[in-house]
C-alpha cells in the first residue's frame, strides 16, 4: 500500500515526530511506501510531492518545524479543488492519507473522507491545545515551556526597574498557553480570551503589587478581551480560513496601565518562538505515539478518524466529531490561578 502524509496549518514542534512515527512503523512492520505532500493541501492540489521513506526520516525527532513543509491553503475555496485532489491521489497511487493539523486542516480531512470518499485519517495539533477530542495536543507544551521561561527571564529585569512587564502570548479562542505559563512562571496578572478582563481590575492589582516592593508580570493570550472592547487585529488581514490575524493587545495594555497607573510599562510579544524549535520531551513522546496509531488506524482501514489522547490511552474518535467543537479553558480553572492575582 502506498500512503501520503501531509503538514498543514500553522507549524509545530513535534510534527516531524510524527511524520517519523508513521514512516517508521509503516514501513518497518506493514512493508508500506510513502509519498509526502509539500505545504499542506497545496501538495495534492499541486501535485508537489517529497519522496519520504527511512533515510528520509532519520534524524528528524528532535527538529522544530516540518520536513514536509505547511501552509493554510483551503482546498475547498477552490472550484475544481477536490477533483486535483483525488486526481494527484490516483497519480500517485495513494490508498490512504494521512492528515496533520489543526481545525482546519482537519476539518477539510473530515469533509474529503465523509462526503467524498477520500480516505483520511487525521492527526490533532496546534499549539493553542483547543482541539476538544483530545487530552493534550502536542506542541502546547514547548510553547508552554517557551513561555516560561521568558517569564522567568522577565520576573528579574522588571525588578531592577521597578516596572510592569506585559508577556503577549499565543491563544486566539483559548487561553491555555496563556495559563499554564502565568502559573508555572508566577505571573501577577493572567488574562484569556474566555473572560473578558476588566482594565480597573487589572490597574488594581499592579498597584497592590507595587506595594509590596515587586514588579508586576501580567501574561496576556492573544485573544483576550477588554470588557467594553473587542480583539485586538494585527492589520485587518485573514488566512485562507478566514481568521483574522491577530497580535497588539499586550501593547494596547501596556499603554492602559501606564497612563492609568502611572508606572513604567513594556510588552514582550512572544508570537512565533512559541512555535519554533526542538519539541520538549513530552511533545517528541505524543507525537511519536500519535504517528504509531495513526499508521494502525490505515492499516485497519478505520478511516474519517482522528487520534487523540485520553488519559494515557490513545484512541480514535470521528474526524468530524473531533473538529467542530473547541476546547477552551473552564471557568473553575481560571479562578483557581486567582489566589496569585495581584
Ligand atoms: O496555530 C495557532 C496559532 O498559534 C494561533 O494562536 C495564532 O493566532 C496563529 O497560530 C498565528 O499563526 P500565523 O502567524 O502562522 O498566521
Amino acid at each position: 500500500m502506498r500512503v501520503g502524509v501531509l503538514t498543514g496549518g500553522g507549524d509545530c514542534p513535534g510534527l516531524n515526530a510524527v511524520i517519523r512515527g508513521v514512516v517508521r512503523k509503516g514501513v518497518q512492520e506493514y512493508g508500506y511506501d510513502f509519498v509526502g505532500f509539500r505545504d499542506g493541501w497545496r501538495g495534492p492540489l499541486e501535485g508537489d510531492t517529497v519522496p519520504l521513506d527511512i533515510p528520509a526520516v532519520r534524524g528528524i525527532l528532535p527538529r522544530g518545524g516540518t520536513v514536509l513543509g505547511s501552509s493554510r491553503t483551503n482546498p475547498l475555496k477552490r472550484q475544481d479543488g477536490i477533483r486535483r485532489i483525488k486526481d494527484t491521489l490516483a497519480k500517485e497511487e495513494v490508498e490512504a492519507l494521512i492528515t496533520i493539523g489543526g481545525e482546519d486542516t482537519l476539518g477539510v480531512a473530515a469533509r474529503l473522507s465523509g462526503e467524498y470518499g477520500v480516505p483520511c485519517v487525521g492527526v490533532p495539533k496546534t499549539i493553542d491545545n483547543d482541539l476538544s477530542a483530545t487530552d493534550y495536543t502536542f506542541g502546547f507544551d514547548t510553547a508552554v515551556g517557551v513561555a516560561t521561561e521568558a517569564i522567568d527571564r522577565l520576573h528579574t529585569t522588571a525588578e531592577s526597574h521597578m516596572r510592569v512587564l506585559v508577556v503577549e502570548v499565543m491563544g486566539r479562542h483559548a487561553g491555555w498557553i496563556a495559563l499554564h505559563s502565568g502559573l508555572a512562571g508566577g505571573a501577577n496578572v493572567i488574562l484569556i480570551p474566555e473572560q473578558r478582563f476588566d482594565i480597573d481590575q487589572v490597574c488594581a492589582w499592579i498597584e497592590s503589587r507595587f506595594k509590596v516592593r515587586y514588579a508586576p508580570i501580567v501574561v496576556i493570550a492573544e485573544g483576550a478581551m477588554p470588557k467594553d472592547g473587542q480583539m485586538v487585529l494585527k492589520d485587518g488581514s485573514t488566512d485562507s480560513f478566514g481568521h483574522v490575524r491577530l497580535s497588539g493587545v499586550g501593547e494596547w495594555l501596556a499603554k492602559e496601565i501606564e497612563e492609568r497607573t502611572g508606572k513604567e510599562a513594556r510588552t514582550t510579544v512572544l508570537g512565533h518562538t512559541q512555535r519554533g524549535g526542538t519539541p520538549s520531551a513530552f511533545d517528541r513522546w505524543l507525537a511519536t505515539r500519535f504517528g504509531l496509531h495513526a499508521i494502525d488506524a490505515v492499516r485497519d482501514g478505520d478511516h474519517g478518524k482522528m487520534v487523540a489522547l485520553r488519559g494515557t490511552d490513545i484512541v480514535r474518535v470521528p474526524l468530524a466529531e473531533a473538529t467542530t467543537k473547541l476546547k477552551t479553558v473552564d471557568p473553575k480553572l481560571y479562578a483557581e490561578a486567582g489566589v496569585f492575582f495581584g
